[in-house]
């Protein structure tokens, strides 16, 4: 179960996953949302939503999945400084999917929706505001939380020679 080879793997996907997530989280919420914003959305969003979206789902899905695995492998019984840091970062990275989940997700899925081509109401472009908001939202929560995350796994192993 913890065999050598199956920690290797799990840590190749760990660091794949997690890269291709918080890189993805990001970028969102440093480029392309603003850029949305000043563009007034547009077809191209809602396209770059529905790529985006399965994208960092499943990247995040594996991160945490393959985390939870090394932790309970082992990390459960340190609590060194260094153990700690560790946990911080998981349960930042665990939040950040929660909130992308339930939060970005199902406003990000209904936004590139109303994004397509349709008639131009006052009440639809009220909900468009409100949902860009929403996501955007999302999507520097998860971005900041992600942050947190990934400086903690970078230093987690070294913080004990702090002294
Ligand atoms: C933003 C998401 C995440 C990123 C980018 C990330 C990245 C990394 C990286 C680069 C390492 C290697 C550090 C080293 O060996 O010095 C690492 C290790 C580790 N991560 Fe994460 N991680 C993330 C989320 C998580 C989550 C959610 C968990 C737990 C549920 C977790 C648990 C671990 C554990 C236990 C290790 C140590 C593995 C070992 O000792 O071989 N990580 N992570």
């Amino acid at each position: 179960m913890f065999d050598i080879a199956f920690i290797v793997l799990a840590r190749a996907i760990h660091v794949i996953a997690g890269v291709t997530w918080a890189g993805a989280m990001f970028l969102l919420a440093a480029a392309i949302l603003p850029a949305a914003r000043d563009a007034g959305g547009g077809a191209w969003f809602g396209a770059l939503m529905r790529r985006i979206g399965p994208l960092s789902g499943i990247s995040a899905l594996l991160t945490v999945l393959s985390g939870a695995y090394l932790f309970f492998g082992l990390h459960a019984h340190d609590v060194t400084l260094g153990g700690w840091v560790l946990r911080t970062g998981a349960m930042a990275a665990v939040l950040a999917m929660v909130v992308g989940f339930a939060v970005g997700r199902p406003a990000g899925l209904e936004l590139a929706r109303l994004q397509q081509p349709g008639e131009d109401t006052p009440e639809r472009r009220q909900r468009i505001g409100m949902l860009g908001r929403r996501v955007a939202l999302s999507v520097r929560a998860t971005a900041g939380l992600m942050a947190l995350s990934v400086l903690a796994m970078g230093v987690f192993r070294y913080v004990v020679a702090l002294g």
